[in-house]
């Protein structure tokens, strides 16, 4: 009689489990997700490069850029900082931007070409704001140095 309460009890968990689970809410979306994951970031950042060596304001920064390297190093970093399954592998950005002098005003020049970039790209003006969100820290370590 005990083994028979048991058995039941133990199917009734079950069902219940099984009832409940698809109820559960989806994994909440990443950044990285809702950019588009790779394909989305890459269109984001190889037109934000293609705005700034158009841009009067920084564009002789990049005058002897590796661009296509730099446009890898790039998608890694905001693929992995959106929360996506990336490892960027290179430089620290006081490393990378080591003898730049580069200052807050050109910090903010590329930040208005990668707006207008999210705009070509009709990024969600959300998600916009988290990713510069993101990228707002590094102002410190990219300029004067
Ligand atoms: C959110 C701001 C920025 C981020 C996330 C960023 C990110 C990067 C990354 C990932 C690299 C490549 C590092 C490597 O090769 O290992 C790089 C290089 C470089 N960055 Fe930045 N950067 C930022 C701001 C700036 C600004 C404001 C300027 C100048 C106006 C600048 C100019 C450069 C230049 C000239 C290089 C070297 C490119 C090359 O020789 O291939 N960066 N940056």
């Amino acid at each position: 009689m005990h083994t028979v309460r048991r058995i039941t009890m133990v199917l009734g968990a079950a069902l219940l489990i099984a009832v409940l689970i698809p109820c559960r809410p989806a994994a909440a979306a990443t950044l990285y997700d809702q950019l588009g994951q790779k394909p989305g970031i890459t269109k984001v950042l190889v037109d934000m490069v293609g705005f700034i060596v158009d841009d009067g304001r920084i564009a002789h920064y990049f005058a002897h850029a590796d661009v296509p390297h730099l446009e890898g190093e790039l998608v890694d970093q905001v693929c992995y900082v959106t929360g996506g399954p990336c490892t960027y592998t290179g430089k620290s950005m006081a490393a990378a931007h080591q003898g730049m002098h580069i200052t807050e005003a050109d910090f903010n020049a590329l930040v208005e070409d990668l707006e207008k970039s999210m705009n070509k790209n009709e990024v969600p003006i959300p998600l916009q704001n988290r990713l510069i969100g993101l990228l707002a820290p590094l102002l410190g370590p990219v300029t004067y140095k």
